[in-house]
Protein backbone atom coordinates (compact mmCIF):
# COMPACT_ATOMS: atom_id res chain seq x y z
CA UNK A 1 0.00 0.00 0.00
CA UNK A 2 1.45 3.43 -1.03
CA UNK A 3 1.81 6.07 1.78
CA UNK A 4 0.96 9.77 1.52
CA UNK A 5 2.23 12.31 3.82
CA UNK A 6 0.32 15.67 3.00
CA UNK A 7 0.45 19.04 4.49
CA UNK A 8 -1.50 22.05 3.58
CA UNK A 9 0.10 25.68 4.54
CA UNK A 10 -1.16 26.40 7.95
CA UNK A 11 -3.44 29.16 8.02
CA UNK A 12 -2.39 32.35 10.25
CA UNK A 13 -4.29 32.63 13.55
CA UNK A 14 -5.23 36.17 13.08
CA UNK A 15 -8.94 35.93 11.80
CA UNK A 16 -11.14 33.81 9.95
CA UNK A 17 -9.56 32.90 6.36
CA UNK A 18 -11.38 34.06 2.99
CA UNK A 19 -12.05 31.67 0.01
CA UNK A 20 -8.91 32.75 -1.58
CA UNK A 21 -7.02 31.63 1.81
CA UNK A 22 -8.93 28.04 1.37
CA UNK A 23 -8.50 27.51 -2.29
CA UNK A 24 -4.56 28.45 -2.17
CA UNK A 25 -3.97 25.82 0.03
CA UNK A 26 -6.51 23.68 2.43
CA UNK A 27 -9.27 22.89 0.04
CA UNK A 28 -6.52 21.23 -2.99
CA UNK A 29 -4.53 19.16 -0.42
CA UNK A 30 -8.44 18.01 0.85
CA UNK A 31 -9.02 16.89 -2.00
CA UNK A 32 -5.65 15.25 -2.46
CA UNK A 33 -6.12 13.47 0.58
CA UNK A 34 -9.59 12.58 -0.18
CA UNK A 35 -8.73 10.83 -3.42
CA UNK A 36 -5.63 9.63 -1.80
CA UNK A 37 -7.38 7.46 0.59
CA UNK A 38 -10.24 6.60 -1.89
CA UNK A 39 -7.50 4.73 -4.30
CA UNK A 40 -6.45 3.30 -0.95
CA UNK A 41 -3.39 4.64 0.03
CA UNK A 42 -2.69 5.09 3.90
CA UNK A 43 -2.61 9.05 4.49
CA UNK A 44 -1.44 11.08 6.94
CA UNK A 45 -2.98 14.37 6.36
CA UNK A 46 -1.85 17.72 8.67
CA UNK A 47 -2.72 21.07 9.24
CA UNK A 48 -2.43 23.74 12.04
CA UNK A 49 -3.01 27.03 12.95
CA UNK A 50 0.18 29.56 12.53
CA UNK A 51 0.19 31.21 16.26
CA UNK A 52 3.37 32.94 16.50
CA UNK A 53 4.48 36.33 15.40
CA UNK A 54 3.18 39.59 14.37
CA UNK A 55 0.15 38.68 13.04
CA UNK A 56 -0.85 36.97 15.56
CA UNK A 57 0.52 39.79 18.41
CA UNK A 58 -1.34 42.73 16.15
CA UNK A 59 -5.08 40.66 16.13
CA UNK A 60 -5.18 40.08 19.67
CA UNK A 61 -3.92 43.50 20.56
CA UNK A 62 -6.54 44.78 18.28
CA UNK A 63 -9.28 42.22 19.98
CA UNK A 64 -7.98 43.27 23.64
CA UNK A 65 -7.25 40.01 24.51
CA UNK A 66 -3.90 38.32 25.69
CA UNK A 67 -2.57 37.01 22.67
CA UNK A 68 -2.30 33.15 24.43
CA UNK A 69 -6.40 33.53 24.70
CA UNK A 70 -6.60 34.91 21.44
CA UNK A 71 -5.03 32.15 19.63
CA UNK A 72 -7.39 29.58 21.42
CA UNK A 73 -10.75 31.04 20.61
CA UNK A 74 -9.24 31.49 17.17
CA UNK A 75 -7.89 28.00 16.70
CA UNK A 76 -11.29 26.51 17.98
CA UNK A 77 -13.43 29.16 15.28
CA UNK A 78 -10.72 28.04 12.38
CA UNK A 79 -11.18 24.40 13.68
CA UNK A 80 -15.43 24.59 13.09
CA UNK A 81 -15.31 26.48 9.72
CA UNK A 82 -12.45 23.83 8.87
CA UNK A 83 -15.02 20.97 9.79
CA UNK A 84 -17.47 22.90 8.25
CA UNK A 85 -15.57 22.64 5.03
CA UNK A 86 -15.49 19.22 5.13
CA UNK A 87 -11.47 19.52 5.50
CA UNK A 88 -10.25 15.53 6.43
CA UNK A 89 -7.31 16.34 8.41
CA UNK A 90 -6.26 13.92 11.10
CA UNK A 91 -4.50 16.66 12.59
CA UNK A 92 -5.55 20.01 13.00
CA UNK A 93 -2.74 21.48 15.15
CA UNK A 94 -1.39 24.41 16.82
CA UNK A 95 2.04 26.20 16.07
CA UNK A 96 2.11 27.22 19.95
CA UNK A 97 1.82 23.39 21.09
CA UNK A 98 4.10 22.27 23.36
CA UNK A 99 5.32 19.38 20.77
CA UNK A 100 6.21 22.12 18.10
CA UNK A 101 8.33 24.12 21.22
CA UNK A 102 10.19 21.38 21.96
CA UNK A 103 10.67 20.31 18.38
CA UNK A 104 11.55 24.17 17.28
CA UNK A 105 14.15 24.23 19.77
CA UNK A 106 15.95 20.77 19.13
CA UNK A 107 16.15 21.91 15.51
CA UNK A 108 18.02 25.17 16.59
CA UNK A 109 20.13 23.06 18.04
CA UNK A 110 21.05 20.62 15.52
CA UNK A 111 21.36 23.48 13.16
CA UNK A 112 23.65 25.30 15.31
CA UNK A 113 25.61 21.97 15.86
CA UNK A 114 26.09 21.92 11.76
CA UNK A 115 27.12 25.57 11.99
CA UNK A 116 24.31 26.98 10.10
CA UNK A 117 24.07 29.51 12.85
CA UNK A 118 25.93 32.72 13.55
CA UNK A 119 24.68 34.99 16.35
CA UNK A 120 25.18 38.53 14.62
CA UNK A 121 24.83 42.22 15.80
CA UNK A 122 22.48 44.23 14.19
CA UNK A 123 20.32 47.17 13.42
CA UNK A 124 16.78 47.20 13.95
CA UNK A 125 13.96 49.15 13.75
CA UNK A 126 13.07 50.78 16.58
CA UNK A 127 10.17 52.85 17.03
CA UNK A 128 10.21 55.75 19.96
CA UNK A 129 6.66 56.84 19.83
CA UNK A 130 5.60 52.41 20.13
CA UNK A 131 8.43 52.41 22.45
CA UNK A 132 9.62 49.14 20.99
CA UNK A 133 11.46 46.98 18.12
CA UNK A 134 9.52 47.19 14.74
CA UNK A 135 10.05 43.49 13.56
CA UNK A 136 8.60 42.17 10.39
CA UNK A 137 4.40 43.12 9.85
CA UNK A 138 5.03 45.46 12.71
CA UNK A 139 6.68 47.54 9.63
CA UNK A 140 5.22 48.23 6.55
CA UNK A 141 6.87 49.98 3.76
CA UNK A 142 7.70 50.05 -0.40
CA UNK A 143 9.11 47.32 -2.02
CA UNK A 144 12.63 48.09 -2.99
CA UNK A 145 12.38 45.35 -5.15
CA UNK A 146 8.99 46.51 -7.14
CA UNK A 147 8.19 49.55 -5.57
CA UNK A 148 4.84 47.79 -3.69
CA UNK A 149 3.59 50.37 -1.71
CA UNK A 150 2.12 48.24 1.11
CA UNK A 151 5.33 45.72 1.44
CA UNK A 152 5.53 44.66 5.16
CA UNK A 153 8.95 44.12 6.47
CA UNK A 154 9.05 40.21 6.43
CA UNK A 155 8.30 39.66 2.59
CA UNK A 156 6.60 41.89 -0.03
CA UNK A 157 3.08 40.10 -1.16
CA UNK A 158 3.14 41.26 -4.31
CA UNK A 159 6.54 39.79 -5.86
CA UNK A 160 6.73 37.18 -2.78
CA UNK A 161 10.69 38.97 -2.19
CA UNK A 162 11.45 37.88 1.26
CA UNK A 163 12.44 41.40 3.07
CA UNK A 164 14.24 42.95 6.31
CA UNK A 165 12.44 45.34 8.19
CA UNK A 166 15.05 47.44 7.06
CA UNK A 167 15.21 47.17 3.15
CA UNK A 168 12.03 48.89 3.10
CA UNK A 169 11.44 51.99 1.62
CA UNK A 170 9.67 54.93 3.60
CA UNK A 171 9.00 52.74 6.37
CA UNK A 172 6.16 52.88 8.95
CA UNK A 173 5.00 51.80 12.04
CA UNK A 174 2.45 48.74 11.37
CA UNK A 175 1.03 49.61 14.98
CA UNK A 176 1.16 53.84 15.11
CA UNK A 177 1.88 55.00 11.26
CA UNK A 178 4.85 56.76 13.25
CA UNK A 179 7.68 57.39 10.59
CA UNK A 180 10.63 59.15 13.05
CA UNK A 181 12.09 55.59 13.06
CA UNK A 182 15.10 54.75 14.34
CA UNK A 183 18.16 51.84 13.92
CA UNK A 184 19.52 50.40 17.43
CA UNK A 185 21.95 47.57 17.87
CA UNK A 186 20.73 44.03 19.10
CA UNK A 187 21.78 40.30 18.95
CA UNK A 188 19.72 37.93 16.85
CA UNK A 189 20.33 34.22 15.52
CA UNK A 190 20.92 33.90 11.87
CA UNK A 191 20.39 31.16 9.76
CA UNK A 192 23.79 30.44 6.82
CA UNK A 193 21.27 29.28 4.54
CA UNK A 194 23.27 30.91 1.94
CA UNK A 195 25.74 27.98 3.06
CA UNK A 196 23.18 25.32 1.65
CA UNK A 197 22.86 26.94 -1.88
CA UNK A 198 24.24 24.18 -3.63
CA UNK A 199 22.92 21.37 -1.84
CA UNK A 200 19.08 23.67 -2.36
CA UNK A 201 20.34 23.45 -6.06
CA UNK A 202 20.99 20.16 -6.80
CA UNK A 203 17.84 19.36 -4.58
CA UNK A 204 15.62 21.45 -6.65
CA UNK A 205 17.25 20.59 -10.41
CA UNK A 206 16.04 17.17 -9.63
CA UNK A 207 12.74 17.60 -9.09
CA UNK A 208 11.91 18.02 -13.11
CA UNK A 209 8.31 17.30 -12.21
CA UNK A 210 7.32 19.80 -10.18
CA UNK A 211 4.60 22.26 -11.15
CA UNK A 212 6.67 25.36 -13.35
CA UNK A 213 5.11 27.99 -10.65
CA UNK A 214 6.99 25.86 -7.48
CA UNK A 215 10.03 25.70 -9.59
CA UNK A 216 10.07 29.21 -11.12
CA UNK A 217 10.00 30.52 -7.90
CA UNK A 218 12.60 28.33 -6.04
CA UNK A 219 14.87 29.07 -8.81
CA UNK A 220 14.70 32.70 -9.22
CA UNK A 221 15.28 33.51 -5.25
CA UNK A 222 18.10 30.41 -5.56
CA UNK A 223 19.97 31.99 -8.27
CA UNK A 224 19.15 35.68 -7.50
CA UNK A 225 22.26 37.02 -6.05
CA UNK A 226 20.09 38.17 -2.56
CA UNK A 227 17.74 35.43 -2.76
CA UNK A 228 19.13 33.16 -0.52
CA UNK A 229 19.96 35.71 2.12
CA UNK A 230 21.43 34.33 5.72
CA UNK A 231 17.71 35.28 7.54
CA UNK A 232 17.42 36.11 11.23
CA UNK A 233 15.33 33.30 12.85
CA UNK A 234 14.98 35.07 15.98
CA UNK A 235 12.65 38.46 17.01
CA UNK A 236 12.65 40.42 20.33
CA UNK A 237 9.40 39.58 20.88
CA UNK A 238 6.98 38.09 24.14
CA UNK A 239 5.13 35.66 22.20
CA UNK A 240 6.55 32.63 20.15
CA UNK A 241 8.85 29.48 20.89
CA UNK A 242 11.84 30.81 22.96
CA UNK A 243 15.32 30.71 21.87
CA UNK A 244 16.71 27.58 23.06
CA UNK A 245 19.26 24.99 21.73
CA UNK A 246 17.74 21.92 22.61
CA UNK A 247 16.76 21.79 26.31
CA UNK A 248 19.62 24.08 26.72
CA UNK A 249 19.64 27.60 27.37
CA UNK A 250 21.03 29.78 24.70
CA UNK A 251 23.18 32.57 26.50
CA UNK A 252 22.89 36.23 25.16
CA UNK A 253 19.39 34.89 23.87
CA UNK A 254 17.36 35.33 26.76
CA UNK A 255 13.92 37.05 26.39
CA UNK A 256 13.96 36.32 22.41
CA UNK A 257 12.04 33.97 20.60
CA UNK A 258 11.91 32.14 17.04
CA UNK A 259 10.98 33.91 13.89
CA UNK A 260 7.42 32.94 13.15
CA UNK A 261 8.60 31.53 10.06
CA UNK A 262 11.09 28.81 11.24
CA UNK A 263 8.78 27.53 13.80
CA UNK A 264 5.88 27.52 11.26
CA UNK A 265 6.58 24.42 8.93
CA UNK A 266 8.58 22.71 11.81
CA UNK A 267 5.09 22.34 12.94
CA UNK A 268 3.93 20.30 10.11
CA UNK A 269 6.29 17.53 12.18
CA UNK A 270 4.74 18.29 15.45
CA UNK A 271 1.38 18.00 14.33
CA UNK A 272 1.71 14.12 14.01
CA UNK A 273 3.61 14.40 17.06
CA UNK A 274 0.34 16.13 18.46
CA UNK A 275 -2.00 13.69 16.97
CA UNK A 276 -0.22 10.71 18.26
CA UNK A 277 -0.02 12.34 21.46
CA UNK A 278 -3.89 13.48 21.65
CA UNK A 279 -4.66 9.47 21.34
CA UNK A 280 -1.60 7.93 23.50
CA UNK A 281 0.27 6.50 20.75
CA UNK A 282 3.98 6.12 20.59
CA UNK A 283 6.33 8.33 19.14
CA UNK A 284 7.29 5.22 16.31
CA UNK A 285 3.95 5.75 15.21
CA UNK A 286 4.34 9.72 14.18
CA UNK A 287 8.20 9.32 13.42
CA UNK A 288 7.56 6.54 10.60
CA UNK A 289 5.91 9.42 8.75
CA UNK A 290 8.65 12.00 9.10
CA UNK A 291 11.73 9.91 9.52
CA UNK A 292 13.36 8.00 7.26
CA UNK A 293 15.18 5.37 9.13
CA UNK A 294 11.78 4.86 11.75
CA UNK A 295 9.72 3.83 8.16
CA UNK A 296 9.38 6.97 6.40
CA UNK A 297 11.36 5.87 3.13
CA UNK A 298 8.58 4.58 1.60
CA UNK A 299 6.58 7.99 2.53
CA UNK A 300 5.68 10.46 -0.96
CA UNK A 301 5.39 13.91 0.88
CA UNK A 302 3.17 16.48 -0.84
CA UNK A 303 2.15 19.99 0.34
CA UNK A 304 0.53 22.60 -0.77
CA UNK A 305 0.46 26.43 -0.77
CA UNK A 306 0.15 29.35 -2.41
CA UNK A 307 2.58 30.92 -4.30
CA UNK A 308 3.96 33.70 -1.59
CA UNK A 309 4.95 30.32 0.66
CA UNK A 310 7.29 29.05 -1.73
CA UNK A 311 10.41 30.31 -1.11
CA UNK A 312 10.00 29.18 2.54
CA UNK A 313 9.60 25.98 1.48
CA UNK A 314 11.76 25.41 -1.39
CA UNK A 315 14.66 27.32 0.39
CA UNK A 316 14.33 28.26 3.94
CA UNK A 317 12.85 24.71 5.84
CA UNK A 318 14.69 22.45 3.60
CA UNK A 319 17.73 24.50 5.27
CA UNK A 320 16.26 23.41 8.32
CA UNK A 321 15.87 19.52 7.23
CA UNK A 322 19.27 19.25 5.43
CA UNK A 323 20.90 21.13 8.24
CA UNK A 324 19.75 18.25 11.05
CA UNK A 325 20.10 15.51 8.57
CA UNK A 326 23.50 16.71 8.22
CA UNK A 327 24.42 15.73 12.16
CA UNK A 328 23.43 12.17 11.25
CA UNK A 329 19.27 12.73 11.67
CA UNK A 330 17.17 11.37 9.43
CA UNK A 331 13.74 13.82 8.54
CA UNK A 332 11.66 13.52 5.38
CA UNK A 333 11.75 16.12 3.30
CA UNK A 334 9.20 17.24 0.53
CA UNK A 335 8.66 14.91 -2.53
CA UNK A 336 6.13 17.65 -4.48
CA UNK A 337 5.26 20.96 -3.85
CA UNK A 338 1.82 21.91 -5.64
CA UNK A 339 1.63 25.55 -5.25
CA UNK A 340 -1.47 27.87 -6.45
CA UNK A 341 -1.69 31.44 -7.53
CA UNK A 342 -4.26 33.70 -6.56
CA UNK A 343 -7.88 34.14 -6.42
CA UNK A 344 -9.34 37.53 -6.76
CA UNK A 345 -12.38 39.11 -5.69
CA UNK A 346 -14.75 40.98 -8.52
CA UNK A 347 -12.60 42.94 -10.09
CA UNK A 348 -9.72 42.95 -6.87
CA UNK A 349 -7.97 40.86 -4.26
CA UNK A 350 -9.45 39.15 -1.40
CA UNK A 351 -8.19 41.19 1.38
CA UNK A 352 -8.22 40.18 5.01
CA UNK A 353 -6.63 43.27 6.51
CA UNK A 354 -9.53 45.23 4.17
CA UNK A 355 -12.10 42.52 5.02
CA UNK A 356 -12.82 42.17 1.07
CA UNK A 357 -14.28 39.21 -0.13
CA UNK A 358 -16.50 35.88 1.30
CA UNK A 359 -14.89 34.67 4.55
CA UNK A 360 -15.35 31.50 5.15
CA UNK A 361 -18.04 31.45 7.85
CA UNK A 362 -19.77 33.99 5.56
CA UNK A 363 -20.10 31.27 2.49
CA UNK A 364 -21.41 28.52 5.00
CA UNK A 365 -23.94 30.74 6.13
CA UNK A 366 -24.92 31.22 2.76
CA UNK A 367 -24.91 27.46 1.03
CA UNK A 368 -23.29 24.21 2.07
CA UNK A 369 -19.98 23.34 1.68
CA UNK A 370 -20.25 21.41 -1.74
CA UNK A 371 -21.02 24.47 -3.76
CA UNK A 372 -17.97 26.03 -2.79
CA UNK A 373 -15.95 23.30 -2.64
CA UNK A 374 -16.82 22.24 -6.27
CA UNK A 375 -16.69 26.16 -7.46
CA UNK A 376 -13.07 27.18 -6.19
CA UNK A 377 -11.77 24.09 -7.12
CA UNK A 378 -12.68 23.59 -10.64
CA UNK A 379 -11.98 27.40 -10.83
CA UNK A 380 -8.52 26.78 -9.34
CA UNK A 381 -6.10 29.31 -9.38
CA UNK A 382 -2.99 26.86 -10.95
CA UNK A 383 -1.52 28.31 -14.01
CA UNK A 384 -2.42 32.01 -13.37
CA UNK A 385 -4.86 34.25 -11.26
CA UNK A 386 -8.37 33.20 -11.19
CA UNK A 387 -11.24 35.14 -10.68
CA UNK A 388 -14.60 34.71 -8.09
CA UNK A 389 -17.60 36.47 -9.67
CA UNK A 390 -21.01 35.83 -8.31
CA UNK A 391 -22.14 35.27 -11.99
CA UNK A 392 -19.56 32.50 -12.65
CA UNK A 393 -20.13 30.94 -9.05
CA UNK A 394 -24.14 30.84 -9.90
CA UNK A 395 -23.28 29.40 -13.53
CA UNK A 396 -21.55 26.99 -11.83
CA UNK A 397 -23.37 25.21 -9.29
CA UNK A 398 -26.53 25.75 -11.38
CA UNK A 399 -25.01 24.23 -14.51
CA UNK A 400 -22.75 21.56 -13.16
CA UNK A 401 -24.43 20.24 -9.80
CA UNK A 402 -28.09 20.87 -10.62
CA UNK A 403 -28.49 20.55 -14.17
CA UNK A 404 -25.94 17.69 -14.45
CA UNK A 405 -25.16 15.73 -11.37
CA UNK A 406 -28.22 16.30 -9.42
CA UNK A 407 -31.09 16.29 -12.22
CA UNK A 408 -29.27 12.90 -13.41
CA UNK A 409 -29.39 11.71 -10.27
CA UNK A 410 -32.85 12.73 -9.22
CA UNK A 411 -34.67 12.06 -12.85
CA UNK A 412 -33.34 8.13 -12.91
CA UNK A 413 -34.28 7.58 -9.17
CA UNK A 414 -37.74 9.55 -9.44
CA UNK A 415 -38.54 7.61 -12.98
CA UNK A 416 -37.42 4.06 -11.54
CA UNK A 417 -39.59 4.75 -8.34
CA UNK A 418 -42.47 5.78 -10.19
CA UNK A 419 -42.47 3.03 -12.50
CA UNK A 420 -40.88 -0.07 -11.18
CA UNK A 421 -40.45 1.08 -7.83
CA UNK A 422 -37.62 1.73 -4.74
CA UNK A 423 -35.18 -1.32 -5.57
CA UNK A 424 -33.15 -1.61 -8.94
CA UNK A 425 -35.83 -3.21 -11.78
CA UNK A 426 -34.89 -6.43 -13.34
CA UNK A 427 -35.27 -7.37 -16.96
CA UNK A 428 -34.08 -6.69 -20.69
CA UNK A 429 -30.31 -6.48 -21.11
CA UNK A 430 -27.74 -3.70 -21.95
CA UNK A 431 -26.68 -2.98 -25.33
CA UNK A 432 -25.12 -1.17 -27.94
CA UNK A 433 -26.10 1.87 -26.03
CA UNK A 434 -24.65 1.17 -23.12
CA UNK A 435 -21.45 -0.28 -24.56
CA UNK A 436 -20.89 2.75 -25.92
CA UNK A 437 -21.47 4.91 -22.69
CA UNK A 438 -18.80 2.33 -20.82
CA UNK A 439 -16.38 2.63 -23.81
CA UNK A 440 -16.56 6.58 -23.13
CA UNK A 441 -16.79 6.48 -19.36
CA UNK A 442 -13.74 4.06 -19.11
CA UNK A 443 -11.85 6.23 -20.66
CA UNK A 444 -12.72 9.66 -18.66
CA UNK A 445 -12.37 7.76 -15.72
CA UNK A 446 -8.75 6.82 -16.73
CA UNK A 447 -8.29 10.71 -17.74
CA UNK A 448 -9.65 11.30 -14.56
CA UNK A 449 -7.37 9.21 -12.18
CA UNK A 450 -4.35 10.59 -14.14
CA UNK A 451 -5.34 14.44 -13.88
CA UNK A 452 -6.01 13.74 -9.65
CA UNK A 453 -2.64 11.84 -9.38
CA UNK A 454 -0.66 14.45 -10.80
CA UNK A 455 -2.71 17.08 -9.01
CA UNK A 456 -4.10 18.86 -11.87
CA UNK A 457 -7.33 20.26 -10.45
CA UNK A 458 -9.12 21.88 -13.15
CA UNK A 459 -8.61 19.13 -15.50
CA UNK A 460 -9.82 16.36 -13.52
CA UNK A 461 -12.94 18.93 -12.16
CA UNK A 462 -13.35 18.87 -16.05
CA UNK A 463 -13.23 15.69 -16.39
CA UNK A 464 -15.69 14.56 -13.66
CA UNK A 465 -18.39 16.79 -15.34
CA UNK A 466 -17.33 15.50 -18.84
CA UNK A 467 -18.29 12.01 -16.52
CA UNK A 468 -21.38 13.22 -15.08
CA UNK A 469 -22.41 14.58 -19.06
CA UNK A 470 -22.15 11.04 -20.09
CA UNK A 471 -24.83 9.62 -17.51
CA UNK A 472 -26.98 12.63 -18.80
CA UNK A 473 -26.90 12.17 -22.36
CA UNK A 474 -26.75 8.49 -22.01
CA UNK A 475 -30.13 9.43 -20.42
CA UNK A 476 -31.77 11.59 -22.82
CA UNK A 477 -31.15 9.40 -25.77
CA UNK A 478 -31.93 6.04 -24.27
CA UNK A 479 -35.24 7.96 -23.54
CA UNK A 480 -36.69 5.13 -20.97
CA UNK A 481 -40.33 7.58 -20.22
CA UNK A 482 -40.92 6.50 -24.04
CA UNK A 483 -39.14 3.34 -24.55
CA UNK A 484 -41.48 2.14 -21.43
CA UNK A 485 -44.36 2.19 -23.24
CA UNK A 486 -43.46 -0.20 -26.00
CA UNK A 487 -40.67 -2.33 -24.07
CA UNK A 488 -40.76 -2.44 -20.37
CA UNK A 489 -37.52 -4.87 -20.18
CA UNK A 490 -35.75 -2.42 -22.25
CA UNK A 491 -36.74 0.54 -20.19
CA UNK A 492 -35.75 -1.66 -16.96
CA UNK A 493 -31.98 -2.25 -18.47
CA UNK A 494 -31.87 1.60 -19.13
CA UNK A 495 -32.66 2.57 -15.59
CA UNK A 496 -30.41 -0.40 -14.11
CA UNK A 497 -27.56 0.84 -15.71
CA UNK A 498 -28.52 4.37 -14.71
CA UNK A 499 -29.00 3.79 -11.59
CA UNK A 500 -25.26 1.78 -11.08
CA UNK A 501 -24.05 5.09 -13.01
CA UNK A 502 -25.83 6.95 -9.98
CA UNK A 503 -23.46 5.40 -7.54
CA UNK A 504 -20.36 5.33 -9.96
CA UNK A 505 -20.76 9.34 -9.42
CA UNK A 506 -20.93 9.11 -5.79
CA UNK A 507 -17.61 7.84 -5.87
CA UNK A 508 -15.69 9.20 -8.28
CA UNK A 509 -17.36 12.58 -6.72
CA UNK A 510 -16.73 12.39 -3.52
CA UNK A 511 -13.23 14.15 -3.30
CA UNK A 512 -14.52 17.32 -4.91
CA UNK A 513 -18.50 17.40 -3.20
CA UNK A 514 -18.37 15.20 0.00
CA UNK A 515 -21.61 15.47 1.32
CA UNK A 516 -23.43 15.28 -2.13
CA UNK A 517 -21.65 12.23 -2.53
CA UNK A 518 -22.14 10.81 0.68
CA UNK A 519 -26.10 11.36 0.46
CA UNK A 520 -25.84 9.24 -2.68
CA UNK A 521 -24.20 6.21 -2.22
CA UNK A 522 -26.09 6.30 1.12
CA UNK A 523 -29.54 6.50 -0.93
CA UNK A 524 -27.84 3.67 -3.40
CA UNK A 525 -27.49 2.09 0.12
CA UNK A 526 -23.97 0.75 -1.34
CA UNK A 527 -20.05 1.29 -0.11
CA UNK A 528 -18.02 3.37 -2.06
CA UNK A 529 -14.66 1.20 -3.35
CA UNK A 530 -13.07 3.28 -6.38
CA UNK A 531 -13.82 1.41 -9.33
CA UNK A 532 -11.36 -0.25 -11.79
CA UNK A 533 -13.80 1.09 -14.61
CA UNK A 534 -17.31 1.92 -15.25
CA UNK A 535 -17.37 -1.39 -17.08
CA UNK A 536 -16.38 -3.10 -13.89
CA UNK A 537 -19.24 -1.59 -11.54
CA UNK A 538 -22.09 -1.48 -14.48
CA UNK A 539 -24.13 -3.80 -12.10
CA UNK A 540 -22.91 -3.87 -8.89
CA UNK A 541 -26.30 -3.16 -7.89
CA UNK A 542 -27.86 -6.23 -9.02
CA UNK A 543 -31.87 -6.44 -10.05
CA UNK A 544 -33.55 -6.46 -6.95
CA UNK A 545 -31.12 -4.04 -4.44
CA UNK A 546 -33.30 -1.79 -2.72
CA UNK A 547 -32.57 2.10 -2.30
CA UNK A 548 -34.06 5.18 -1.51
CA UNK A 549 -35.05 8.18 -3.57
CA UNK A 550 -32.17 11.41 -2.02
CA UNK A 551 -33.42 14.60 -1.20
CA UNK A 552 -32.55 17.16 -3.97
CA UNK A 553 -29.13 17.19 -3.73
CA UNK A 554 -28.40 21.03 -4.97
CA UNK A 555 -30.67 23.75 -5.34
CA UNK A 556 -30.52 26.69 -8.11
CA UNK A 557 -29.19 29.91 -7.32
CA UNK A 558 -31.55 32.44 -8.31
CA UNK A 559 -30.75 35.98 -9.83
CA UNK A 560 -32.32 37.33 -6.90
CA UNK A 561 -29.89 35.52 -4.35
CA UNK A 562 -27.28 35.85 -6.35
CA UNK A 563 -27.68 39.61 -6.87
CA UNK A 564 -28.53 39.81 -3.22
CA UNK A 565 -25.35 38.76 -2.26
CA UNK A 566 -23.16 40.24 -4.66
CA UNK A 567 -24.69 43.02 -2.79
CA UNK A 568 -23.50 42.10 0.53
CA UNK A 569 -20.31 41.56 -0.12
CA UNK A 570 -19.37 44.37 -2.59
CA UNK A 571 -18.07 46.36 0.66
CA UNK A 572 -15.63 45.70 3.21
CA UNK A 573 -16.41 43.50 6.55
CA UNK A 574 -15.85 45.62 9.85
O1 LIG B 1 1.01 32.42 4.57
C1 LIG B 1 0.53 31.88 5.55
O2 LIG B 1 -0.69 31.86 5.74
C2 LIG B 1 1.43 31.21 6.55
N1 LIG B 1 0.78 31.16 7.83
C3 LIG B 1 1.77 29.85 6.04
C4 LIG B 1 2.72 29.07 6.88
S1 LIG B 1 3.00 27.57 6.14
C5 LIG B 1 4.17 26.82 7.04
F1 LIG B 1 5.30 27.17 6.91
F2 LIG B 1 3.84 26.34 8.11
ZN1 LIG C 1 7.80 43.52 -4.11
Amino acid sequence: MSRVLITSAIPYINGIKHLGNLIGSQLPADLYARYQRARGSEVLFLCATDEHGTPAELAAAKAGKPVADYCAEMWQVQKDLSDGFRLSFDQFGRSSSPQNHALTQHFAGRLAEAGLIEERSETQVYSPADGRFLPDRYIEGTCPNCGYDRARGDQCENCTKQLDPTDLIDPRSAVSGATDLQERETKHLYLTQSKMRDALRDWIDAKTDWPILTTSIAKKWLDDGDGLQDRGITRDLNWGVPVKKGDADWPGMEGKVFYVWFDAPIEYIASAKEWTDAQGRPDADWQRWWRTEHGADDVRYVQFMGKDNVPFHTLSFPVTIMGANATGEDWKLVDYIKSFNYLNYDGGQFSTSQGRGVFMDQALSLLPADYWRWYLLRNAPENGDSEFTWETFQAASNRDLADVLGNFVSRVTKFCRSKFGEAVPEGGAYGEAEAAALADLDARIEAYAAHMDAIEIRKAAAELRAIWVVGNEYLQAAAPWSVIKEDEARAAAIIRFSLNLVRLYGILSAPFIPDAADAILKAMRTDAAWPKSATDVSAALPAGHEFDVPDNLFAKITDDQRDEWAAKFSGVRD
